[in-house]
C-alpha cells in the first residue's frame, strides 16, 4: 500500500488546528504540526504521534522549511493582526513546495468592502491562493464558532448569566459548529482531495438557535438555570480585555465588535444550517448542548461551588472596573486601512449573490 501523504497543519495549537492534527493522526496520516512554542498542547500533539515544528509561522524562511517533504497542508491564520501576511507567506511557501492540496480556513463574512480589516484580508487571501491554476484548494467557510460562547461559560456556570452582545434573545441567529466538526470537514477534504478540489464548504451546527436557546442549552449542560443578558459593546470590550486564558489583543477586539454587529444583523443565520459536516466530515453535527457538556466534563472548575461563585463575582467586578476603549480610536492608532463606505455583508450585493441568500435584515425575521 502506498505511504499516506504527510500533512502540514498550521496554527496546530489553536482551536481548529489541534483538532485537525488529532483527527488526522487518528486516521494514521503523518502530521507536521506547526506550533509557536512547546506547552501542554504540543505535548498532546506529540503523544498523538505528530511531528512538531516549533517556529514563527509568519516567517517565510521558517514556513519554507516547514513545507519541506509535505504533500498536503491546512492553512489557518490566527485571529490576530497580519492575517494577510500570514496567508501570503503560507501561499508562497506552498506554491514553491508544490504542495498537492491545501484546505484553507476562510470566513463566512469574507467580502470585499467589509468594515473589518481582518475580514477584508481574508477576502484578499482567498483570491491570492486561487490565483495559480496549479494550486489545488478546498475552502472551509465558517461563521461564528460555538467556542465563542464558551468564553463566557464560567459566568454561566457560577452566576447563571450568558452575557454577550447578540441582540434580541428570541431571534434564531446562528447554528454554531464545534471545533471538532469544523476539523472533520477540513480532514474530509485533506484526506480525499479528488472529491473536494475547488469546493467551498460551510460547517454548521445542526440547528439555528436564539441567544435564549443557547442559554437554555448551557443551563441543561451545567445543571442550573442560565439566563441570556444582551450586554453593550462597551461591556463586551471590558469583558474580552479581562478574559484568561483566551486573551484577545485590543486589535483583535476591534474586529470582534464588528463580528458581533454582523451577528445582531442575522448574517450568520443566512442559509444555515448546512449538511456539510455530514457530507464531508462523515457524521451528524454536534448539538450545542453536547459541546458544552464536553467542556464541563473537561473543566472541573465549572462545577457549582461557593469558592467558584465567589471568584466569578470577583471576575465580574474586575470587568466592571476595567477601562473600556474607543474602537475607532484603537483602529486609527494602529494605522488600520479603513474604507470610506464599508458594507456589512447583507448590504453588499456581491456577497448576497455569492451566498445565494434569503437575506435577513437588520431587524431579522423570527424563524419558527
Ligand atoms: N472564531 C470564529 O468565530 C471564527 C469564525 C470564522 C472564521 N474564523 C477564522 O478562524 C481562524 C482562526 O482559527 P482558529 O480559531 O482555529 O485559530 P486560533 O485558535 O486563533 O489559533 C491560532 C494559533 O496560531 C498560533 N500562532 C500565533 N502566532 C504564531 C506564530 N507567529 N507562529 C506560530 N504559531 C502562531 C497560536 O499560538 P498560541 O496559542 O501559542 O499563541 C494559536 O495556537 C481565523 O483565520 C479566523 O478568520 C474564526
Amino acid at each position: 500500500m502506498p505511504a499516506k501523504p504527510k500533512i502540514l497543519v498550521s496554527s496546530a495549537s489553536g482551536k481548529t488546528g489541534l483538532q485537525v492534527s488529532l483527527q488526522l493522526r487518528a486516521k494514521a496520516y503523518p502530521v507536521r504540526a506547526f506550533v509557536r512554542r512547546k506547552d501542554h498542547r504540543s505535548d498532546i500533539l506529540e503523544r498523538a504521534g505528530a511531528e512538531l515544528f516549533v517556529g514563527d509561522q509568519y516567517s517565510l524562511s521558517e514556513m519554507r522549511n516547514a513545507m519541506q517533504g509535505v504533500q498536503r497542508a491546512y492553512q489557518c491564520a490566527p485571529t490576530a493582526p497580519n492575517g494577510l501576511h500570514f496567508n501570503a507567506v503560507f501561499t508562497a511557501a506552498a506554491y514553491e513546495a508544490k504542495v498537492e492540496h491545501i484546505v484553507t480556513l476562510s470566513q463566512w463574512l469574507s467580502s470585499v468592502d467589509h468594515p473589518s480589516l481582518f475580514t477584508r484580508e481574508v477576502f484578499l487571501s482567498d483570491i491570492l491562493i486561487g490565483m495559480r491554476p496549479e494550486m489545488s484548494v478546498t475552502t472551509v467557510n465558517v461563521g461564528w464558532f460555538a467556542e465563542n460562547y464558551l468564553m463566557v461559560l464560567d459566568t454561566a456556570a457560577h452566576l447563571g448569566l450568558f452575557t454577550m452582545p447578540l441582540g434580541d434573545g428570541g431571534v434564531k441567529k446562528n447554528a454554531a459548529p464545534s471545533n471538532e466538526d469544523i476539523a472533520r470537514v477540513v480532514v474530509g477534504a485533506l484526506t480525499d482531495p479528488a472529491h473536494h478540489i475547488g469546493k467551498t464548504y460551510r460547517p454548521t451546527g445542526p440547528t439555528l438557535l436564539s441567544p435564549d436557546e443557547i442559554a437554555e442549552a448551557m443551563g441543561r449542560a451545567l445543571g442550573r438555570r442560565v439566563r441570556y443578558v444582551d450586554i453593550s459593546e462597551r461591556m463586551m470590550i471590558k469583558s474580552l480585555k479581562t478574559l484568561r486564558p483566551a486573551h484577545y489583543s485590543e486589535a483583535a477586539v476591534t474586529q470582534l465588535a464588528i463580528y458581533s454587529e454582523e451577528y445582531r444583523r442575522g448574517t450568520f443565520a443566512v442559509n444555515a444550517p448546512t449538511d456539510d459536516v455530514l457530507q464531508v466530515g462523515g457524521c451528524e453535527p454536534e448539538a450545542l448542548e453536547s459541546i458544552v457538556r464536553r467542556r464541563v466534563a473537561d473543566q472541573p472548575g465549572l462545577a457549582r461551588s461557593l469558592p467558584g461563585s465567589v471568584s466569578a463575582i470577583g471576575r465580574f467586578l474586575k470587568i466592571l472596573a476595567t477601562r473600556s476603549f474607543d474602537l475607532d480610536h484603537a483602529q486609527m492608532q494602529r494605522d488600520y486601512v479603513r474604507l470610506s463606505s464599508p458594507l456589512y455583508c447583507q448590504e453588499d450585493a456581491a456577497w448576497l449573490e455569492r451566498h445565494q441568500t434569503r437575506a435577513l435584515q437588520t431587524d431579522p425575521v423570527r424563524i419558527a
